[in-house]
């Protein structure tokens, strides 16, 4: 089970593992394009999270830091593919941590959720094909590609740990390499890593057990996940719950989130809210360890509901501090300020920092 109900608060302190954050809001990983073009974290990287930091969030999870350099997405994306990134990593921890919160790195292979960019290469994917954008040939991995992209994903995630993160985060949704491997849409291989649930999972499983072999049993380690792919052919919530129980063998927390690029908007239904908080109170009731629930997040009268009624621990917002970094130090005065993000997705595919309130 997730934390008992009862007395919570969203002050509260989280735990994730050993890592202990001040309280349950987590900024959702939201990708800046303020790395410069080879993935180096810059003075405008760093501006952003201290910014954050000082917002008064708990946790912040990183935009996604590509693996490999072959499988990046969007251009100024930061990355974690090379021990030479590490101490402008080490920079950036020390900024969150001097202003109180955590940092938990985000990790990933968009692959196929490329477009062809700078590549001559095929992405690698789960199938062949091409990208959603039409641009870039995938080619289906094969078993070698497997053992070596599972053993990218743990250098990077030890990279991260050895800069000081507080955590790393796989990124297991949204359409990306993992995802694509879970959705049948994605998905048609004939072989043990294709048809069923069971074995669609088998490889991110995989990519899981290499990243908890890589930082050992007390770093903490997270998994983003759609609660279903919200395509038509797509994992269903019920797939999906397998598969997040599978993997909460190898992670400290779940951080539950849905859709696939290229396909819907990853920011999910303009204007909604609590998105995909039955999938994550249904997660709840199934592992023990804390699920984030990530998706239209709002206000605080509808998330310590949540609290009060679910099993559900954290609550991840992206959006929201894109356009108000220092939401959460507004919340902690007065728990019923309104956002002024309407969530109306202009500031996607990003960068993630121009909320259209603040365009001339
Ligand atoms: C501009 C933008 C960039 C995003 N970048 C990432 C990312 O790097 N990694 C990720 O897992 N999700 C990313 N997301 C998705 C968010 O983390 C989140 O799942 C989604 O926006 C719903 O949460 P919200 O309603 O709080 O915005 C991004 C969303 C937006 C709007
Ligand atoms: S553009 Fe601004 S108001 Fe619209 S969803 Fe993005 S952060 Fe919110």
């Amino acid at each position: 089970m997730g934390d008992c109900m009862g007395e919570q608060h969203l002050f509260d302190e989280l735990r994730i593992g050993s890592l202990r954050a001040r309280n349950r809001f987590v900024r959702a990983a939201t990708y800046e394009g303020a790395a410069d073009t080879d993935g180096h974290i810059t003075p405008e990287v760093m501006r952003i999270y201290r910014e954050l930091a000082h917002g008064g969030v708990g946790t912040i999870i990183t935009s996604f830091a590509y693996v490999r350099d072959d499988g990046y997405h969007p251009s100024r994306m930061m990355g974690l593919d090379r021990d030479e990134l590490v101490p402008a990593w080490r920079e950036l921890v020390a900024c969150v941590h001097e202003a109180g919160a955590a940092i938990v790195a985000q990790i990933a292979y968009c692959g196929a959720g490329a477009g062809k960019g700078p590549f001559a290469a095929p992405a690698l994917g789960a199938s062949d094909g091409t990208s959603p954008d039409g641009t870039r040939e995938v080619r289906a991995m094969t078993r070698d590609d497997m053992d070596a992209m599972a053993a990218d994903f743990a250098a990077a995630a030890r990279r991260a740990q050895v800069a000081g993160c507080d955590g790393v985060e796989i990124h297991g949704a949204h359409g990306y390499l993992l995802s694509q491997f879970l959705n049948p849409v994605w998905n048609h291989r004939e072989d043990e890593y294709g048809g069923s649930i069971e074995n669609r999972m088998r490889f991110p499983l995989e990519v899981a057990r290499a990243v908890r072999a890589a930082v050992g049993e007390t770093f903490p380690v997270l998994v983003k996940i759609n609660s279903s792919d919200g395509v038509e052919g797509g994992m269903t919530e019920d797939e999906s719950l397998q598969v997040s129980e599978a993997l909460a063998a190898y992670v400290d927390a779940i951080e539950v989130s849905g859709t696939t690029y290229g396909k819907v908007k990853i920011s999910g239904p303009d204007g909604q809210h609590g998105l995909y908080a039955s999938y994550a109170a249904a997660l709840a009731e199934r592992v023990d360890i804390p699920v984030i629930l990530t998706g239209g997040n709002r206000l605080c009268a509808e998330m310590q509901e949540l609290l009060d009624t679910t099993g559900i621990a954290g609550f991840g917002l992206a959006r929201p501090l894109a356009s108000e970094p220092d939401l959460i130090a507004h919340w902690e005065r007065d728990a019923g300020y309104e956002p002024r993000c309407v969530s109306c997705s202009r500031c996607f595919p990003g960068p993630g920092r121009n909320c259209v309130l603040d365009r001339p």
